[in-house]
C-alpha cells in the first residue's frame, strides 16, 4: 500500500508551495451540492481525499471535471441522496455531506462514517443539531435523515466541533429562519467555508467566532473561489526544515493562521520571518525542548501537528510534554517513534508524553498508523541516521499532494514507492 524510503542525515534547505487545503475543500465539496449549479473550486490539492469526495460527487449525480487543481462541478442535475459504506469508511468527512444532502433535498441516507483511527470518534454532535433543526435521523448502521420542515434555531455546541459547525452550516444556508450557533469552531477552515458559501449567495456571519449566525436563503447560484493554503501541510513542511537543523521557506501560505505554531518554532529556538504569504524557517543547529505543548481547538495548537512536533521534539535539547487534548487516542506515532530510538514516555491517560530529546534518530522499518503519524514519521527519518522506510503510505496520500516532490525541494532524500 505504498511505502516510504528516507535516507536521514541531510540539512533541508530551499523554498516550497504550499498547497491548497484539505480541511477546507472536503466541506466545499459537500457544498457543491446546494446552488443545483455550476461551482468552480481553484487551488484543490491533488490528494486522495479529493478523489473520494469527486467519486462520491459523480455518484450523487453531479457532473465533474479535474483540470490541474481546479475542480469543476455541476450539481443541477444530480438525483441521489444515498452514500453506501464503500465511500464513506474511506474519509471522515463524508459525514459532511449530510448536511450538503439535508440542505438539497431534505433528505440523506449514508452510511457511518471512517477515517484516521484516532480513538472513538462519535457524529453525536452532528445528529443531535441537525435534529434540532427538525431533521429525524434513525441510526442502524446507516443514517437515515429526513428533513421536511428544515427550520433554523439557536444551537448551542457541547465541544466546538469542526465538522459538526460544518454540517450545520452547509443545512442551515438553505433553511427556514435563523440559525444561531454558540460555542462554534474557530478553525480558519471554517471562515473559507462561510466565504465560499457567501460567495453563492448564503447569508452567514461571525464565521471565525463563536458564534455564527446563518440565515436561510431561498436559493444559492453558481460559485467561483480559490481555497486557502493547507496551514497543516505548511507546518509540517516547517517541522521538516526544523529538525534536519535546516532552512525552508514556505510559499502560497497564510502566516496569520499559523500564529500557535509559529510560536511553538520560536520557543524551540527557530527563526521566523514572515511577509502576507510566505514564512521562512531557520533552525537552530539542534533544537530546544517546549515544557509543555497543548493541542487544543482554534486559535490553540492544532492537533494535526501534535505527531509532527514530537517527532522533530525526540531530538531536541531537554525534555518536553505534549498533552493531546482534542482527540482521546492520538499517539499511534509513539511506538513507532520508539522504534527510531527516541525517547517517549505516554503518560497513563494516554494523552500526556514526555519526550526525552535524543541527540540522534536511527533509521528503522516503522509503519504509518494514519495521516499524520505518516507525516512525522518522514520527518524523523530525514534526521534518522541510516534508512527509515515508512509503510502503509496510503494514508499520507490522503493529505499531501506529493510530499516526495516538495521534501525534494528542500534536498530531501526520499523515494516513493507504489
Ligand atoms: C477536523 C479535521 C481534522 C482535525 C479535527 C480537529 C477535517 C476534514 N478534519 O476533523 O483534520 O484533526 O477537525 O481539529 O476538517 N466529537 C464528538 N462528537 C461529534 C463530533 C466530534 O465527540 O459529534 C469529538 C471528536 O471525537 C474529537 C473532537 O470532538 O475528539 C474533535 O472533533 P472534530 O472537531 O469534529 O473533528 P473533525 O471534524 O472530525
Amino acid at each position: 500500500m505504498g511505502e516510504y524510503h528516507i535516507i536521514g542525515g541531510g540539512r533541508l534547505s530551499g523554498e516550497v508551495r504550499v498547497s491548497g487545503s484539505k480541511n477546507a475543500v472536503l466541506p466545499m465539496f459537500a457544498a457543491m451540492m446546494l446552488n443545483g449549479s455550476e461551482s468552480i473550486l481553484h487551488n484543490c490539492p491533488l490528494i486522495q481525499d479529493t478523489f473520494t469526495s469527486i467519486e462520491i460527487l459523480k455518484h450523487l449525480g453531479c457532473t465533474v471535471t479535474l483540470d490541474g487543481n481546479t475542480v469543476t462541478v455541476d450539481s443541477q442535475g444530480a438525483y441521489a441522496w444515498h452514500l453506501p459504506e464503500g465511500f464513506t469508511r474511506k474519509m471522515r468527512s463524508s459525514i459532511l455531506f449530510m448536511g450538503g444532502l439535508i440542505g438539497r433535498f431534505r433528505k440523506a441516507d449514508i452510511s457511518l462514517p471512517g477515517g484516521c483511527k484516532l480513538g472513538i470518534r462519535p457524529i453525536d454532535l452532528h445528529i443531535k443539531t441537525l435534529s434540532a433543526m427538525g431533521c429525524s435521523i434513525q441510526e442502524n448502521g446507516m443514517l437515515i435523515c429526513r428533513a421536511d420542515h428544515l427550520k433554523g434555531t439557536r444551537i448551542h455546541l457541547s465541544f466546538p466541533s469542526v465538522g459538526a459547525t460544518e454540517n450545520i452550516m452547509l443545512a442551515a444556508v438553505l433553511a427556514d429562519g435563523e440559525t444561531v450557533l454558540l460555542n462554534a469552531a474557530r478553525e480558519p477552515e471554517i471562515v473559507d467555508l462561510a466565504r465560499f458559501l457567501k460567495a453563492m449567495g448564503a447569508d452567514i456571519h461571525g464565521a471565525g467566532s463563536d458564534t455564527i449566525v446563518i440565515r436561510g436563503v431561498k436559493k444559492l447560484h453558481s460559485v467561483e473561489y480559490r481555497a486557502m493554503p493547507d496551514r497543516i501541510v505548511a507546518g509540517t513542511y516547517l517541522a521538516a526544515a526544523a529538525i534536519t537543523a535546516g532552512e525552508a521557506t514556505l510559499t502560497d501560505v497564510c502566516p496569520l493562521d499559523l500564529v500557535p505554531v509559529i510560536s511553538k518554532f520560536a520557543e524551540m529556538g527557530c527563526h521566523i520571518n514572515e511577509t502576507a504569504d510566505k514564512i521562512s524557517l531557520k533552525a537552530p543547529p539542534r533544537l530546544q525542548f517546549i515544557s509543555k505543548l497543548e493541542t487544543q481547538p482554534h486559535p490553540g495548537f492544532p492537533t494535526d501537528l501534535q505527531a509532527p512536533f514530537v517527532a522533530a521534539l525526540s531530538v531536541a535539547e531537554g525534555a518536553s510534554v505534549v498533552e493531546e487534548n482534542v482527540f482521546n487516542s492520538r499517539s499511534g506515532h509513539i511506538p513507532e517513534l520508539t522504534r527510531m530510538k527516541a525517547d517517549i514516555m505516554v503518560m497513563q491517560d494516554g494523552r500526556n508524553f514526555v519526550i526525552r530529546g535524543t541527540e540522534k534518530l536511527r533509521g528503522a522499518a516503522v509503519e504509518a498508523t494514519d495521516l499524520r503519524c505518516g507525516a512525522a514519521l518522514i520527518i524523523a527519518g530525514l534526521a534518522a541516521e541510516g534508512e527509515t522506510i515508512v509503510t502503509e503510505g496510503h494514508h499520507v496520500e490522503r493529505g499531501y499532494e506529493d510530499i516526495v516532490r516538495d521534501l525534494r525541494e528542500l534536498g530531501a532524500n526520499i523515494r516513493h514507492y507504489s
